[in-house]
């Protein structure tokens, strides 16, 4: 049995009254810590407010949504190292996420650098690969998450997946109340433990790998039943509290 993973990505969403009412949400909650891991990713800005009034209970893990692919610091504007970040309490680090990808031009070599930032900062990465909806179409969806996922294992090694989390999210099932059907996952999840099971079997088999994109309290438990599904990473159901703790729960009861 893998123990699940969930990760609340917020996004550019939240306020100091969203972090109070969140926290209030979570309160007097408990999981089944031995099945299931919650990790919340709120804004970069709410990670003290955030981290600070989490019930230990929860046990929690704190994660940021993106580091710096330096881990140095220096004359670079506006970035956050993965160290600032292990600092201020953090975890987790999602790195490579579609829509920095996309919009923030992340290419393969910068999200393995991210990567690698990251765990020297000994945070765990969550590393996100997903298809567009070009590239499915095309038939070519293998091949997209297949070369992410390369670029990164090229530099880690396969070792480096040791202390990491992958995210399959298909681009098309972001934010579009689309979720990929339970057998789409399954088998994309299937294709990224073989190809790290060719390189080191031990580390493939206990890797957690997260299904992201459009996953909802509704859907939540015909994705968890799939065998190579170990947990999600949730944007917009993130948001309410009681959602995100029905997603746990559906992950923690999915793991037998
Ligand atoms: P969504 O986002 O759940 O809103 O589709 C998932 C993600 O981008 O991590």
């Amino acid at each position: 049995m893998r123990r699940a993973v969930v990760a609340a990505n917020w996004k550019m969403h939240g306020s100091r009254t969203m972090v109070r009412e969140y926290l209030s949400g979570l309160r007097g909650h408990a999981l089944e810590h031995d099945r299931v891991q919650l990790v919340l990713c709120p804004p970069m800005v709410y990670l003290p407010a955030l981290g600070g009034g989490l019930e230990p209970s929860l046990q929690a893990g704190l994660g940021a949504q993106d580091c710096s692919s330096e881990s140095d610091d220096g004359a670079y504007t506006g970035e956050v190292s993965a160290r600032m970040l292990a600092d201020m309490g953090c975890k987790y680090v999602i790195v490579g996420h579609s829509e920095r990808r996309e919009r923030c031009y992340e290419d393969d070599a910068r999200v393995a650098a991210k990567f690698l930032a990251a765990q020297s900062a000994g945070l765990t990465p969550i590393l996100c690969v997903g298809e567009t909806a070009e590239e499915r179409d095309a038939g070519r969806a293998e091949q997209a998450v297949s070369r992410q996922f390369e670029a990164v294992i090229e530099r880690a090694g396969a070792a480096g997946f040791h202390a990491a989390l992958l995210a399959y999210e298909p681009v098309w099932a972001i934010g579009t109340g689309r979720s990929a059907t339970p057998e789409i996952a399954q088998s994309m999840h299937a294709l990224l433990r073989a190809a790290l099971a060719r390189r080191d079997a031990q580390t493939a088999s206990k890797l957690r790998i997260l299904y992201g994109g459009s996953v909802k309290t509704g859907n939540a438990a015909s994705l968890f039943s799939q065998a190579e599904i170990d947990g999600a990473l949730v944007g917009g159901a993130s948001l309410v509290p009681e959602d995100l703790l029905a997603i746990a729960a559906a992950a923690a009861a999915g793991t037998d």
